[in-house]
C-alpha cells in the first residue's frame, strides 16, 4: 500500500520506479525528471514530509509510506498553497522546471524550521537546480512564506 496525495494505492509493480510511477501511471506530471540519476532535484517529493528523490526510489522504498506531490498542495477548488503563491509572488518561477522539486525541498524545510535563516534556506535547497532564476527569489519566495505560514506571535508582556 501507498498513499499519494491522501490516495491509496494496492495495486503495482513494487520493482518500478517511483518517479516514472507517479507521472506515467497516475499521471501526476509535476513530478520532474531532469537527470534521472539524483542530481538536479527535479523530481523531489515528499515522503511522510522528507524531501527525497522520487527518481533514486523504486516502489518498494515506499511501500506503506505516505508521499506527497506537488499537486497534493493546492485545495481542492484550486487555491495555490501559500509557499505556492509565495513563489509566484516573488517572481521565483521562469521556465517553472525545477520549481516543483524547490517547493517541496522548501516544504521539508519549513515542516521542520519554521523561521529559517537564508543560508539555511539555501542550504535545504542547495541540491535542487535551477537554471533560470538566479536563486535570489527563490530564496526570497521561501522566506515570505514562512512570515505568512508561521507569523511570529508579539508578545505583550506588559506585567
Ligand atoms: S531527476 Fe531526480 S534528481 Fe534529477
Ligand atoms: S525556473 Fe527554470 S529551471 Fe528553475
Amino acid at each position: 500500500m501507498i498513499t499519494v496525495n491522501n490516495k491509496v494505492y494496492e495495486s503495482y509493480d513494487s520493482k518500478r520506479n517511483l518517479a516514472e510511477w507517479l507521472r506515467e501511471e497516475l499521471y501526476l506530471t509535476g513530478t520532474k525528471i531532469g537527470c534521472g540519476i539524483g542530481v538536479c532535484g527535479s523530481c523531489t517529493i515528499l515522503v511522510e514530509g522528507e524531501a527525497k528523490r522520487s527518481c533514486l526510489l523504486k516502489l518498494e522504498n515506499v511501500e506503506g509510506k505516505s508521499i506527497t506531490t506537488i499537486e497534493g498542495l493546492s485545495a481542492a477548488d484550486g487555491t495555490l498553497h501559500p509557499l505556492q503563491q509565495a513563489f509566484v509572488d516573488a517572481g521565483a518561477i521562469q521556465c517553472g522546471f525545477c520549481t516543483p522539486g524547490m517547493v517541496l525541498s522548501a516544504l521539508a524545510l519549513l515542516l521542520k524550521n519554521h523561521h529559517p535563516t537564508r543560508r539555511e534556506i539555501r542550504q535545504a535547497l542547495q541540491g535542487n537546480i535551477c537554471r533560470c532564476t538566479g536563486y535570489q527569489q527563490i530564496v526570497d519566495a521561501v522566506e515570505r512564506a514562512a512570515k505568512i505560514m508561521y507569523p511570529r506571535t508579539i508578545t505583550n508582556d506588559t506585567k
